[in-house]
C-alpha cells in the first residue's frame, strides 16, 4: 500500500516521473474524486497521485469535492500528503517561480462542504488545527529543497479564496493587512478535511504570479500556465528527492 498521496494542483495535471503503475476508478460515501487514482512509483517508491481539478484540468475549485479526494486517499492507505498548489504572491518576496512551504492558512472561502463531521454523530468534534500543517512533512519539503539547492521559502500564510475569479487589488491589501503571504483558492478546506481524517498534510507552492495590483502587468491566464511550467518543473524534482524521505 502507498503510505504517501500526491494532489496535483493547477500545472500539475501528471507527473512525468512517475512511473504508473495503474488507475483505479473509486467511489467514496462522499461521492466521485476529482479522478481515478493513479498508482505509481516514484523515487523507488509507491505512491497515489490525484489531480485535484481533474486529469483533464476541467474542476473549477469552488466544485472541488474535496471530501471525496482525502477519504478516496486515505482508504487507498495514504497516511501522508503533499498538496501542491499554485499561489499569487503577496509579499514581494514571493515572485512567480518561487518555492513557498506554508504554515498557516487563513480561510476565506465560503459555502464549500467543509467538514466530515457533520452527520450521524456520537459527539460533536473540533480538531486542532493551531498548526494547519504536519510539521515533519514540512521538514522533509525543505531539506529536500535545500539538497537540490532550490530556493525555498519556509514558512508563510495562504490565504484561501473562493474564487474562481482571481482577487481585486483592495482585496489583496486586506489580505496582506491580515499578514497573508501567498494566495490561492484550494487550501481549504483540503487542510482541515487531511487532519479530520488524521492525515500528515504539507503544502508544496509555487508562485504562478504576482497577485492583483502587485504587478503593472494584467494578470493572464497564459502568464501564470508559463510560470508554472518552470515551477512545476522543480516541483518533480524535490517529490523524488522528498520520496525516499519519507
Ligand atoms: N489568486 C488566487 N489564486 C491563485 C492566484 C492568485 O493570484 N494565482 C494562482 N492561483
Amino acid at each position: 500500500m502507498s503510505e504517501l498521496g500526491i494532489i496535483g494542483g493547477t500545472g500539475l495535471t501528471n507527473l512525468e516521473n512517475l512511473e504508473i503503475l495503474n488507475r483505479e476508478i473509486v467511489q467514496t460515501p462522499y461521492g466521485e474524486p476529482s479522478g481515478p487514482l493513479t498508482h505509481g512509483r516514484l523515487g523507488g517508491k509507491e505512491v497515489l497521485f490525484l489531480p485535484r481539478h481533474g486529469y483533464g484540468h476541467t474542476i473549477p475549485p469552488h466544485k472541488v469535492n474535496y471530501r471525496a479526494n482525502i477519504y478516496a486517499l486515505r482508504d487507498a492507505g495514504a497516511r501522508q500528503i503533499v498538496a501542491v498548489a499554485a499561489v499569487g504572491g503577496i509579499r514581494v518576496d514571493m515572485l512567480p517561480g518561487r518555492i513557498v512551504v506554508p504554515d498557516q492558512i487563513i480561510d476565506y472561502t465560503w459555502s464549500r462542504v467543509n467538514t466530515f463531521f457533520e452527520e450521524g454523530l456520537s459527539h460533536v468534534t473540533h480538531i486542532d488545527f493551531t498548526e494547519p500543517y504536519d510539521a515533519g512533512l514540512r521538514q522533509v519539503l525543505l531539506a529536500s529543497c535545500r539538497a537540490l539547492d532550490i530556493d525555498v521559502v519556509d514558512g508563510a500564510t495562504y490565504a484561501a479564496t473562493q474564487g474562481p475569479r482571481l482577487e481585486t487589488a483592495a482585496e489583496i491589501d486586506r489580505l496582506e493587512r491580515d499578514g497573508c503571504d501567498i494566495v490561492g483558492m484550494t487550501g481549504m478546506p483540503e487542510a482541515a478535511l487531511a487532519r479530520e481524517l488524521e492525515l500528515a498534510y504539507a503544502t508544496l507552492a509555487v508562485v504562478a504570479n504576482e497577485a492583483a495590483g502587485r504587478s503593472a502587468q494584467p494578470l493572464t491566464m497564459e502568464m501564470i500556465e508559463q510560470n508554472l511550467n518552470a515551477g512545476m518543473a522543480k516541483v518533480r524534482r524535490i517529490l523524488a528527492e522528498a520520496i525516499p524521505r519519507l
